[in-house]
């Protein structure tokens, strides 16, 4: 009886395997050579543009110094070093050889021309929503304006067997929900398109929804917020920390202009989101992202400038250093009350730090990032500069500083381990590399 009992679970496995096998296998795809290529519409060229923008495509396939798209830009994962592929046309090293079908095999299925299975740091479980004609634009694109530039893929510094490849496929059945965006019926054209960017192209949860210990999305906490990098992405749902309640047409200035007079600044991980991405989507497809998010968020029609937050939030007055005593109160007094303290700093893009959502989050990262490294280059507003203080504070002084904002400007609890964040930070921050 054990024995056909053994017996029958051996051929189970067996059975289970060779079907895995079957799933996991994908065949090489013919090689192209692209200059058989058809010239393609130019329309469906700058489609393709907008589209690769929005997927922020040339922020990843990009390395720190390295030609746009030419790859080998390092992405730490909780399990090691994965570098990006070459997605430039070069036939040998980039993806010059991929006929129109292996580049959308590649972003539906997450499997390269060679049939090899990608690793999901490669967001294609959400580009696989996307519709074969908005990957196809994309494909145009690359293939006709992207020039060709030759670099072979650093090798990936994963442990065995996390390198395997064909283990990807189990990754996949176990998680990636493969298959066009499909539309909600009980929602509008305009929530149905904003739901179709932002889960596809844009995909958006990729740092706003926790992962599980295998890397995976957590679908039961969709946008719930989630660690990148340190930073903290607020969550997107009734959850959200903001003391000022978003509305749609908030929603829409921050996507384009990376700030809001009410929540402040996208900086950080979200910079490249808003600057080399969303904001080049045409406006009706921004609208749509906007009724979308503020469904999600259950944002409120009410104009921010008269909620109670903001109407308390200016009426605070300037500190002045001469009469307070304690350190963070003196410490932002003199440091950061020339540009941060009422309602025409505001109208200046300086934003109010009462209201703003790294004063108001669960976890002080975003402000600590914000204070150490400041906002520039491709974040917040074009030409406006939040200097750093890296080299002018030291970590007891920020801690301060964070702990006065915190309390008497957001008046929420005191953040747990802020000194430990802060040295954290510090030293392990992706600026300070
Ligand atoms: C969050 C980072 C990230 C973004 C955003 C991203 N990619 Fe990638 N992509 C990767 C990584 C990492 C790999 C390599 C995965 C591997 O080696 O298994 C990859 C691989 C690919 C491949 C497979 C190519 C090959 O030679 O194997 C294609 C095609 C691709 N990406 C296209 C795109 C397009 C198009 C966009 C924008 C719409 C995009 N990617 C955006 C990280 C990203
Ligand atoms: C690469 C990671 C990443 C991606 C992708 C990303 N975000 Fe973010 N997002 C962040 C981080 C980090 C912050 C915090 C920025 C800050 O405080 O300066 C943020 C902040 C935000 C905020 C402000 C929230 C608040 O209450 O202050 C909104 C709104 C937002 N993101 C929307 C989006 C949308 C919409 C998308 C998709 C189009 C998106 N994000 C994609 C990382 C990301
Ligand atoms: C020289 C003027 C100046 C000083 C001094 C200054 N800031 Fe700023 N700060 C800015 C500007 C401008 C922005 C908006 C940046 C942008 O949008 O690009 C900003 C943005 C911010 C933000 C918003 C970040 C976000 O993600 O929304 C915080 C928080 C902040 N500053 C905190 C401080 C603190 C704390 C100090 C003192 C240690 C300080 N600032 C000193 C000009 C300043």
């Amino acid at each position: 009886m054990l024995k056909r009992l053994s017996l029958g679970i051996v051929s189970v496995a067996i059975v289970g395997a060779v079907g895995f096998g079957v799933y996991a296998y994908k065949p090489a795809l013919d090689p192209i050579s692209p200059d058989s290529l058809e010239a393609f519409d130019p329309a469906i060229v700058d489609q393709g543009r907008v589209l690769a923008s929005a997927g922020y495509c040339a922020t990843c396939h990009t390395a720190e110094g390295g030609a746009p798209y030419a790859g080998n830009y390092a992405m730490a994962t909780g399990f090691g070093t994965i570098y990006s592929t070459n997605l430039t046309p070069d036939v040998e090293t980039g993806i010059g050889a991929y006929s129109r079908d292996a580049f959308r095999r590649a972003m539906h299925e997450g499997v390269d021309r060679e049939g090899n299975h990608l690793f999901p740091a490669f967001p294609y479980d959400h580009f696989t929503k996307m519709s074969d004609a908005d990957v196809d634009a994309i494909y145009a694109f690359i293939m006709t304006e992207i020039a060709p530039v030759a670099t072979e893929q650093k090798p990936n510094e994963l442990p065995f067997p996390l390198d395997q490849r064909f283990l990807q496929a189990g990754w996949k059945l176990l998680f990636a929900d493969l298959g066009r965006y499909e539309p909600d019926a009980d929602h509008s054209d305009a929530w149905n398109r904003g739901a179709y960017l932002a889960e596809g192209v844009t995909h958006c949860g990729a740092c706003h929804t926790p992962r599980n210990a295998l890397g995976a999305e957590d679908a039961s906490q969709h946008y719930a917020g989630a660690e990148i990098d340190r930073w903290i992405a607020p969550a997107l749902t009734s959850q959200n920390p903001s003391a000022v309640a978003w509305t749609a047409p908030e929603f829409k200035a921050y996507l384009i202009d990376g700030v809001t007079q009410y929540h402040g600044v996208a900086a950080g991980p979200m910079g490249p989101v808003v600057h080399e991405g969303v904001r080049e989507l045409a406006e009706d497809d921004l609208d749509a992202l906007a009724v979308y998010l503020a469904d999600k968020v259950g944002a409120t029609e009410d104009d921010p400038a008269s909620s109670e937050a903001v109407l308390a939030s200016l009426q605070a007055n300037r500190p002045d250093p001469r009469y307070r005593r304690d350190l963070g109160e003196r410490l932002y007094a003199t440091a950061c009350a020339s540009c941060h303290y009422n309602v025409d700093q505001i109208a200046q893009g300086r934003p109010d730090l009462g209201i703003n959502s790294s004063t108001n989050l669960d976890t002080p990262n975003n402000l600590i990032h914000v204070i150490l490294d400041g906002v520039n280059g491709p974040e917040g507003i074009a030409g406006v500069v939040m200097p750093g203080f890296r080299e002018a504070l030291s970590d007891a002084e920020i801690t301060a500083i964070a702990a006065y904002l915190r309390d008497q400007r957001a008046g929420k609890p005191e953040w747990p381990d802020l000194a430990g964040t802060v040295a954290d930070i510090r030293v392990n921050g992706p600026a300070a590399h």
